[in-house]
């Protein structure tokens, strides 16, 4: 039997139909015998390292990637933490096909998996493998799709560039695990780049990739600079929306890792980019910086609009304290990024490479707005255009880097001068910190501000691997203890000369609505059986759906649906073959099954090629919840060749 698999359905979970028509799919596969596809020797063993959950397209998706020793076919398989009892997965746990390669940058295999229709609310547990050859099981948690959450950002662990490896993973360990503790209901880890020293060193690889909170938080993973020089990046990270087109690379693009990628998540369009490409090409084709402003420009034009807020992640900070400050590739990011930015209304920049915190002032074509903004303030209000840079301190104590002086010979407005107002900082920077410890940046997203934080998660003390190794510290637990706050803003965003308007929208009372309850999974009807040398039969059950309606109009609905041919490859076969016996699985909001159809094969007619009612209730009815089934019956001739087919069941919602 071919392994299931679910189909992704269009948009939100849920669809509600104030009147019209909407649609959705379902994927329908039958086997015949002899016709498996992709199913894999559940026999053959694998193992599995390096599993990490990561952030999807939107919040109601997750993807896992995974390195495995076998090249097997493999899946991730996903339940309600709930459904599970002792440890068991339940029979209707919903399975997701791994895709993937060899790796090329060491031995193995990487596989990956893009988890769809979570609902709110939920705790999953998860395991990646195949039958009989399966990881530990490790779980997540959604929150509510709508309104405000927070996130965290993660500067340079960079595993190893302390030469000890164990030290670093401890500090990294360490800062997530008391990052979440503090923090338990945070919906995403954003990181800066950097994760290890050497791009393809696979011991660090491990050591970034040990704590479990990896795999319980998803991890939005940005490429730096000492990533970028191998395929391990790329391999351990599969990342949504993402363009590997040749000028979001530097470099050879089957040796290097890159690519720019973008998701949205509630209320926030992050977009990441892979900032180590940056020189534009000698040859007058769009690459290096101009083809990220493309990109950014490219994708806030076509979804801006589905998000409140826009923030940018990339490693190369353009305003930071410290040893990067002066890169040449950081001026010039200054003259290349800015304006663009600002025209496009990105409200935040999340940076890294410079192993130290700033926070800008707000940032407006690449000047400060407001020459009246005040160090450190904690209220910060930017006009149109005004943007906020924001560069993280490692999260790992591997390395940190001293801030430098300003240069108040340099009169390059793009370049390193000092700040009028406090002249041993940069002109640019609202806030400089360096205190060779280990912190992580908190961001809170909200109706109408982001607040952001700048928050200690560890002292001077041990695993704080570069101070362990000699380098100065004065922090102490009494004076600056774990979880006190180096910077903390309120950003308010600009609302141009009129009133924004908002409103709030609970749960609807009187709406119509339907949804397919659980997973929009493969409706799998097995491997036919053939009938008395005639036909071939199999038969199933059509994942349910939950229909609402608590309207006061009373008005009538109905829910119908129709089948498309069955294909394999080229291969195929009339869905009017499927017939089914609808049925009210638990009544309410009036509903009425609707009638039995047969197979064409029966009586030659056609089934559920065309659209035919699933259930529907007259006006007047009661206000509710109904559940509705239909037991599918699939009869066709034993003419049809061997094969896994598929077809999609469509379904119409219809309301007045
Ligand atoms: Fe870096």
């Amino acid at each position: 039997m071919r392994p299931s698999t679910t189909a992704q359905a269009p948009g939100r979970a849920r669809r509600r139909v104030a009147a019209g028509a909407a649609a959705a799919i379902f994927g329908l596969g039958v086997a015949l015998a002899g016709g498996l596809t992709t199913a894999a020797s559940a026999a053959e063993a694998s193992t599995y390292s390096g599993i990490i959950l990561g952030v999807g397209a939107n919040e109601t998706q997750r993807i896992v990637t995974w390195y495995s020793s076998a090249d097997t076919a493999q899946k991730v398989q996903v339940a309600p933490t709930a459904s599970i009892v002792n440890g068991e997965f339940p029979a209707d746990a919903v399975s997701f096909d791994a895709v993937g390669a060899a790796n090329t940058s060491t031995t193995g295999y990487n596989r990956h998996v893009t988890i769809t229709n979570l609902k709110e609310n939920t705790a999953y547990s998860y395991r990646v493998g195949s039958e009989g050859s399966w990881s530990p099981a490790y779980s997540f948690r959604t929150q509510d799709f709508e309104g405000d959450y927070d996130f965290l950002f993660f500067g340079d662990p960079q595993i190893g560039s302390s030469g000890d490896i164990a030290k670093d993973q401890a500090g990294w360990a360490e800062t997530l695990r008391y990052a979440t503790t503090a923090n338990p209901d945070i919906e995403l880890l954003v990181s800066g780049g950097d994760h290890v020293e050497s791009a393809n060193n696979e011991a660090q690889w491990s050591a970034f990739l040990a704590p479990d909170e990896l795999r319980k938080y998803p991890v939005a993973a940005t490429i730096g600079n000492h990533d970028v020089g191998g395929k391990s990046w790329e391999q351990h990270h599969f990342t949504p929306n993402t363009d590997r087109s040749s000028q979001y690379y530097n470099g050879d693009q089957s040796t290097r890792s890159g690519g720019d990628f973008w998701y949205i998540y509630k209320d926030v369009l992050f977009i990441d980019l892979n900032s180590n490409s940056y020189v534009n090409p000698t040859d007058g084709s769009l690459g290096g910086d101009a083809a990220h402003v493309a990109y950014v420009t490219d994708v806030v034009k076509k979804h801006g609009a589905e998000a409140k807020w826009t923030v940018l992640v990339y490693h190369h900070s353009i305003y930071s304290p410290a040893s990067h400050a002066t890169d040449g590739d950081n001026k010039q990011r200054r003259k290349d990024f800015t304006t663009a930015f600002s025209d496009l209304g990105v409200d935040m920049v999340l940076q890294g490479h410079d192993h130290s915190y700033s926070r800008s002032y707000a940032i407006k074509n690449g000047q400060k707005e407001n020459p009246a903004e005040q160090p450190g303030a904690a209220e910060v209000f930017p006009g149109p255009g005004g943007v906020i840079y924001v560069t993280a301190n490692s999260a790992s104590g591997s390395k940190y880097y001293d801030i430098k002086k300003p240069n108040p010979a340099d009169k390059d407005p793009h370049g390193n001068g000092p700040d009028p107002l406090n002249p041993d900082s940069y002109w640019y920077n609202s806030v400089q910190n360096q205190e060779h410890v280990r912190s992580y940046v908190k961001v809170q997203v909200k109706a109408d501000k982001l607040v952001v934080e700048n928050i200690r998660s560890g002292t001077c003390a041990a695993p704080n691997a570069a101070v362990e190794k000699g380098l100065s510290c004065t922090n102490t637990p009494e004076g600056e203890p774990v979880g006190s706050i180096v910077d903390k803003v309120t950003i308010h965003p600009y609302h141009g000369n009129g009133q924004d308007i908002q409103v709030n929208v609970p749960t609807a009372t009187g709406e119509f609505g339907w949804t397919i309850d659980g997973y929009n999974g493969l409706v799998n009807l097995g491997t036919a059986q053939e009938r008395n040398g005639w036909y071939f039969e199999a038969t199933g059950s059509i994942n349910p759906i939950v229909v609402s309606d608590s309207r006061f109009s009373l008005a009538p609905w109905s829910i119908s649906a129709n089948v498309s041919d069955f294909r394999d490859g080229d291969k195929t076969f009339s869905g009017s073959y499927l017939g089914w016996s609808p049925k009210v699985v638990e009544a309410g909001a009036g509903a009425q099954a609707g009638s039995a159809v047969v197979s064409g094969y029966d009586d030659q007619g056609q089934g559920l090629a065309i659209s035919r009612g699933l259930g529907a209730a007259d006006q007047g009815h009661a206000r509710g919840t109904a559940k509705l089934g239909a037991d599918l019956d699939l009869k066709f001739p034993n003419e049809v060749a061997k094969g896994s087919y598929r077809a999609t069941l469509t379904i119409t919602a219809l309301s007045s």
